[in-house]
């Protein structure tokens, strides 16, 4: 099989080592792709960034299936254009994606499928969307309607923060268009999970449940980041809530998909807020998450690259009859290595040293998300999260171990991370 991945991240990096240890996969293909999936694709070339350039370079690669990770291609469509040329794509439509791509659209079809979320109105008028903050009372959450790359998203604590987020949407236009609408929205207490539901238009198969750390300080504090670490599975949700979750959120979504004729086939991750023992949706993705695919991936046991391409051929409850795909028993934690100053601003180009020691581990990797190549030939950080330590191991406090061995171990100026990864799963760390 060959395979063209799209995406240059740290989630890529974990597809491309998960789709390169899958029986049958002969290349995989990720143009522009950093170092660390260089070593299990041909990162060859720039990646396109239209729809007609990935066309263009998979008529010139040929590839059976194409693995596309990130929402913004996939929201501009590029699967439309992948299917008409006869392509087997794993990630959903431009109107799959519009679940993510618009929060008042994932509404509907939550309210249409009967999904149980936080009540919420959808506003263009700022005063309009005041009135209805005050009627929830506090905290209340402020959401930009559009993708905002994961900072649409206020919970304000006060009428001012309320005002401002609104303020800052509908009439500074924060986000351009995506800040057109916004959703506002009564605020879940609880503890988050995502579930990374693999889909093939009818039938919808869950990976294990995994717990992120979108905060950048240790205990939850200091501002929101694209995630700093991750550990799976999360023992939140029970098996009994797993199976819950299976036929109150995927069954009806995928249902009420396909009736209004979104053929969705690929990842619908789940987001979600537990409490008391329920669970609520906060969002849907398109997408697998990141750093989630970093700890969720491991743990897949089977062919994963037949997995995905029974996904895009519609074939999945067939795959899943067999028995051929299970989660496993193991643990698996990463640790994001994040440069000086992120989520706000960092410098980049900074060497990383220690990164060989880990290359024959084999209970763990160090998976790489802005890093690229210098002139030298040494890997230097090139984004905000570098890189993700990860370990697997028989209980969740070794996989721990093993992540932050790997943590200490690898150098470069200015990294941090979170010393407390998994904390709620392991109780307090020291
Ligand atoms: P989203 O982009 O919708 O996932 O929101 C980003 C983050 O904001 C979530 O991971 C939650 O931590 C928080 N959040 C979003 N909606 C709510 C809500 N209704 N109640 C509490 N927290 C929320
Ligand atoms: N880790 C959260 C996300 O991928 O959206």
């Amino acid at each position: 099989m060959r395979i063209l991945l799209v995406g240059n991240g740290g989630r890529e990096n974990a597809l491309a080592w998960r789709l390169a240890k899958s029986s049958g996969v002969d290349a995989i293909f990720c143009p522009g792709g950093n170092p660390g999936i260089g070593r299990f694709a041909d990162v060859a070339g720039k990646a396109p960034t239209t729809n007609e350039g990935w066309l263009e370079f998979a008529r010139s690669t040929r590839p059976d299936l194409v693995v596309i990770g990130p929402e913004a291609p996939l929201a501009a469509g590029l699967t439309d254009v992948l299917l008409a040329n006869d392509f087997a794509v794993f990630g959903p439509t431009r109107a799959g994606a519009m679940l993510e791509a618009s929060k008042s659209h994932a509404k509907q079809v939550m309210a249409a499928a009967g999904v149980p979320t936080a009540a919420s109105q959808t506003f263009t008028d700022a005063e309009a969307a005041r009135r209805f903050a005050r009627s929830l009372g506090l905290p209340v959450v402020i959401k930009a309607d559009g993708l905002a790359a994961g900072k649409g998203v206020t919970v304000a604590t006060s009428w001012a923060e309320a005002d401002e987020a609104i303020d800052e949407n509908l009439l500074a236009r924060r986000f351009g268009e995506s800040s057109n609408v916004i959703v506002i929205e009564e605020f879940m207490d609880g503890e988050e999970a995502s579930v990374f539901g693999l889909c093939d238009g009818e039938t919808v198969f869950p990976l294990v449940v995994a717990q992120d750390h979108k905060r950048v300080f240790d205990g939850d504090e200091g501002p929101n980041t694209g995630g700093m670490g991750a550990y799976a599975p999360a023992p939140v949700v029970n098996t009994g809530l797993f199976e819950e979750i299976k036929s109150t959120v995927f069954d009806p979504m995928i249902r009420t998909l396909k009736k209004s004729g979104i053929d969705y086939r690929g990842v619908l991750y789940a987001g979600l807020m537990i409490s008391g023992g329920k669970s609520r949706i906060v969002e849907f993705n398109c997408r697998f998450g990141d750093p989630e695919t970093q700890v969720v991936l491991p743990l897949v046991e089977g062919n994963f690259a037949e997995l995905l391409m029974a996904c895009a051929q519609g074939r999945l409850s067939q795959l899943i009859a067999t028995d051929a795909i299970s989660t496993g028993t193991r643990h698996c934690a990463t640790v994001v290595l994040a440069s000086g100053g992120y989520p706000g601003e960092y410098a980049t180009g900074h060497r990383i040293d220690g990164l060989e020691a880990w290359d024959s581990a084999t209970d763990g990797i160090v998976f790489h998300a802005g890093t690229r190549r210098a002139e030298d030939g040494s890997v230097v950080t090139a984004g905000g999260r570098v890189l993700a330590c990860t370990g697997w191991d028989s209980t969740l406090a070794g996989a721990c171990a093993i992540a932050y061995r790997m943590a200490e171990s690898i150098k470069f100026t200015g990294k941090h991370f979170r010393r407390d990864i998994a904390h709620r799963a392991l109780g307090s760390r020291s």
